[in-house]
């Protein structure tokens, strides 16, 4: 196969990307969108601030022109996200105890409401557990409301769609030998013994030179399946973007029935958060990097 979706279907995987709703107008980034991929998460445009950015009043333009864009371009659309401590609107940063919970469990519902039946998966909670060697959950407002946030939300969540695959989201846990992979690992596996929805498991997969790839990647995938739950690479992003390691990951995948696809955050490196690291698979022209074909050759088995 010629484009990096249609070689990913070969096995029954998706390979996706994440769509600025303001980039959509650049005829170069809309074109290798459309044809590449066939997946898509909203870079921003699905997130708290976003869609609820007064309590009550929900506001899904911007996130409806990613959604209908992909649609309208055969591509499936993963949801991100409705629980996390980052950009919350101001009225959300305020909150504490049983509003914000409240409000918490409001947001899921509205915004999953709006969407019910059409999502894939949803990053549900994101970005949950602490950076370093703790294996502690990060402190924020939502954690402040209780330990059990976390599963409140997948349980609003399920009850909101359940057609809908509901993940857990985080970076730095990649690597199955830091704390916060171990973190992750034993919150998955409490969540699945006492029956708490969670379908998925997102590895976010931002590797640079202070959070770099190992191939325990893979061990790590598989360690997770075997918890019960699906697992896939969400925002990679590599510094330097070496074909090495863009294929070594999308092995890892392949090696991993229950890897459901990776997503690229970003179409060309000028579109990345990181456009200093230039880690995608696209120069700023729009040309196609070595990474991009060394993921078309081992998505095509090779
Ligand atoms: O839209 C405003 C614009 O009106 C304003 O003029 C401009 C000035 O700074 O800011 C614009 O908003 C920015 C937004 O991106 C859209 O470009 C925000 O400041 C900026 O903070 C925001 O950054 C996003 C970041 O999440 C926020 O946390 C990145 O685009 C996005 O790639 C990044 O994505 C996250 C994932 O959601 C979660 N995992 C990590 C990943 C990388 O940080």
């Amino acid at each position: 196969e010629s484009t990096l979706g249609a070689a990913a279907a070969q096995s029954g995987r998706y390979f996706g990307v994440a769509i600025a709703a303001n980039r959509l107008s650049d005829s170069t980034y809309a074109t290798i969108a459309a044809r590449e991929f066939n997946s898509v998460t909203a870079e921003n445009e699905m997130k708290i601030d976003a869609t609820e950015p007064q309590r009550g009043q929900f506001s899904f333009t911007a996130a409806d022109r990613v959604y209908n864009w992909a649609v309208q371009n055969g591509k499936k659309v993963r949801g991100h996200t409705l629980a996390w401590h980052s950009q919350q609107p101001s009225w959300m940063q305020s909150l504490s105890g049983s509003t914000l919970r409240q409000a918490m469990i409001d947001h899921i519902n509205g915004v999953m409401g709006h969407y019910k039946g059409k999502i894939t998966q949803w990053d549900v909670v994101n970005e949950a557990f602490a950076d370093g060697s703790s294996g502690a959950r990060r402190d924020s407002n939502l954690q402040r409301t209780g330990n059990d946030w976390i599963e409140v939300a997948f349980r609003t969540a399920r009850a909101a769609d359940p057609s809908a695959k509901l993940c857990y989201n985080d970076y730095n846990v990649e690597d199955w030998t830091w704390a916060k992979t171990q973190a992750v690992y034993a919150m998955v596996r409490d969540f699945k013994q006492r029956g708490v929805p969670i379908d998925c498991v997102g590895f976010q997969s931002h590797f640079n030179s202070g959070s770099p790839y190992n191939s325990n990647f893979r061990t790590t995938l598989q360690n997770f399946a075997a918890l019960g739950v699906d697992v896939a690479v969400t925002e990679l992003d590599i510094q330097g973007a070496p074909a090495s390691t863009y294929s070594n990951v999308v092995n890892d995948c392949l090696a991993v029935s229950r890897c459901l696809g990776v997503t690229v955050w970003g179409v060309r490196d000028s579109d990345s958060w990181r456009s200093d690291q230039t880690p995608l698979l696209f120069n700023n022209d729009g040309s196609k990097k070595s990474a991009y074909t060394a993921v078309l050759n081992a998505l095509n088995g090779g």
